[in-house]
């Protein structure tokens, strides 16, 4: 039988796959996906219950209640701010407004799994530049930009590998950015940032029009569920960006929960706090046990684990932990609740001990 022509690129493209076990009955523990381990604070519970009153009716397309109340927030003017359905929606719609023929994206690599693949629906080349140790190579990324480049990312605080960019390191790399490339600086987790160096993307946007900020509510507003995420930017980009972005993709009980979520900030960042701690206290747990963790800056550590990282996926979820799994390069393990963390430790310990027991030589 004939099918449709479709592009090309999806027969190379696998279906996204959450890690084993964390939708099965017998749920293993979620530590795979970066998620806030806290259940919502009760005014969300509140905003979520009240939007379900006017299913009948489409949300407001223009977020406008959400994007006065961020705007005053961030102290940026509500021009400056376009709100998606999740940041990765707005990373679509960035991908769709710089397509064309030959068009390059530029990025880190290893970095947020979801690039590729939007790159290649939108048909736009991916220009993978390898990972200086565990951080981005921004002189090697500067180099590889050409005429061909519309759109630069930096996943900053990069995931898997939680490192971070500089404010005198991004500053340098924009000076050598054509100022009609984008760049797109993907800020999932700036909440749990804490290294002072950091670059702040939203005073970098202010003096570079080319530049974009992406944030979300998944991570540190705890509403991974409700799917909004927003950019901000130039107002005359960000015009045009609201141009291209799906009407009505961001539903009222996204929009309602945000404005909440924005008004528990200093609950929620108490909560952020924890977080912040419980990854210090896994990494140095792990850093004794003799593994190699980066210094993350994010709600999850990366564990260079090379060769063994299948191995020690797999064990994690016999013993009913989800996690990341990089084959032939490491393991993203999200921050949890303490209880999870210390099971992980202990699996984890586990996983080292009977590589011992099977190889006492250490390899
Ligand atoms: C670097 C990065 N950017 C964006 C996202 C997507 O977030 P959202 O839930 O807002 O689409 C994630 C989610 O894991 C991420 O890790």
């Amino acid at each position: 039988m004939t099918l449709p022509r479709l592009s090309p690129f999806l027969s190379e493209l696998s279906a996204y796959r959450p890690s084993e076990g964390v939708h099965a009955a017998t749920r293993a523990l979620p530590l795979s996906a970066n998620e806030s381990p806290h259940t919502p604070l009760p005014g969300i519970a509140a905003a979520v219950a009240s939007a379900g009153q006017d299913v009948n009716r489409y949300p407001d397309p223009e977020c406008r209640d959400l994007t006065r109340v961020l705007a005053g927030q961030l102290g940026v003017d509500p021009d400056r701010i376009v709100v998606g359905a999740g940041s990765v929606a707005l990373l679509q719609t960035l991908f769709q407004v710089v397509a064309g023929p030959g068009a390059e994206v530029v990025y880190g690599w290893r970095s947020f799994e979801v690039y590729p693949v939007l790159a290649g629906l939108a048909g736009v080349r991916s220009v993978q530049v390898p990972l200086a140790g565990e951080a981005h190579d921004l002189q090697a990324m500067a180099d590889r930009i050409t005429d061909a480049t519309r759109l630069v990312i930096v996943c900053n605080p990069n995931n898997p590998t939680g490192t971070v960019v500089s404010h005198d390191d991004l500053t340098a790399f924009l000076a050598r950015v054509p100022p009609t490339c984008l760049v797109a600086l993907d800020e999932a987790y700036a909440e749990y940032v804490r290294d002072p160096r950091c670059a702040d993307g939203l005073a970098v946007a202010t003096d570079h029009p080319n530049v974009v900020v992406l944030r979300t509510f998944s991570k540190a507003y705890g509403l991974a569920a409700l799917r909004v995420g927003y950019l901000v930017g130039d107002p005359r980009v960000v015009a045009l960006l609201r141009r291209a972005c799906l009407v009505y993709a961001v539903n009222s009980a996204a929009q309602t929960s945000a404005v909440a979520a924005l008004g528990l900030r200093d609950a929620l960042l108490e909560r952020v706090e924890s977080t912040v701690a419980e990854r210090v206290r896994v990494r140095a747990a792990l850093l004794a046990r003799g593994e190699r963790v980066p210094d993350s800056q994010a709600n999850f550590l990366w564990l260079r684990l090379g060769a063994r990282a299948a191995a020690f996926g797999a064990w994690c979820a016999e013993h009913g932990i989800a996690v990341r799994v990089f084959p032939g390069e490491g393991v993203r393990v999200s921050v949890g609740s303490p209880d999870d963390n210390d099971a992980f430790v202990r699996v984890a310990g586990g996983f080292r001990a009977r590589s011992r027991a099977v190889a006492p030589s250490g390899a």
